[in-house]
């Protein structure tokens, strides 16, 4: 049966380095792999009461019923003062509730952190994991995916070429659909 893959995509900006990685990253899924960007953006700031008092905004569900016909999640994410970006927290927060019904429980993952800089997005990637591990979602532990210097990566049509590069995606593929395979 085909596995489908959300891709979540911790930048909202039109060029995003990051998506651009992403979207390498799910040109090497396999057959039977089938893998989307899904929509974050449009996440109203999480609010308790929403769900609290039945007036649950339409994109909530929307997101929450997407994300529960998903297998597996690829987290893509720049760094924003060395903590993730607020609006992947935010889809974080909406997906974990109404309590009791977080729809990450046991979804397979994996992180994968992009920065034009040498840190490499170090501290998204390990806030990210602090929340993952909460939210009970088993994550790929190795190889760690902290994508540094992510402008030399890149050519115009937004595609990595370096073989060292796209033998490291190659291993970080590899260990996420071994990883969905054993759920
Ligand atoms: C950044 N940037 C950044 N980079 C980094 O490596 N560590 C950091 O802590 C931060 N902090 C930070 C805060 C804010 C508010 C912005 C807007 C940017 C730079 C960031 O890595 C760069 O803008 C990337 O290009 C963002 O990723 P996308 O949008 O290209 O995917």
């Amino acid at each position: 049966m085909t596995k489908k893959v959300a891709v979540l995509v911790g930048s909202l900006r039109k060029g995003s380095f990051t998506k651009q990685i992403a979207q390498n990253i799910m040109d090497m899924l396999p057959d039977g792999f089938e893998a989307q960007f899904v929509e974050i953006g449009n996440l109203p700031l999480y609010n308790q009461d929403f769900d609290d008092e039945g007036n649950v905004p339409s994109e909530y569900t929307s997101f929450r019923n997407t994300m529960k016909e998903m297998d597996a999640v690829i987290f893509a994410t720049p760094e924003y003062n060395r903590g993730i970006p607020a609006v992947l927290k935010n889809a974080l927060d909406v997906g974990s509730r109404p309590y009791g019904e977080n729809i990450w429980e046991n979804k397979p993952a994996v992180i994968i952190s992009v920065s034009p800089g040498a840190i490499s997005g170090f501290g998204a990637n390990h806030q990210l994991r602090q929340s993952l591990v909460f939210l009970n979602m088993p994550v790929v532990q190795q190889p760690e995916a902290y994508i540094g210097g992510v402008t030399n990566l890149l050519n115009d049509e937004g595609k990595v070429t370096n073989e060292g590069t796209l033998g490291f995606f190659s291993s970080i593929v590899e260990a996420f659909v071994e990883l969905v395979n054993k759920y």
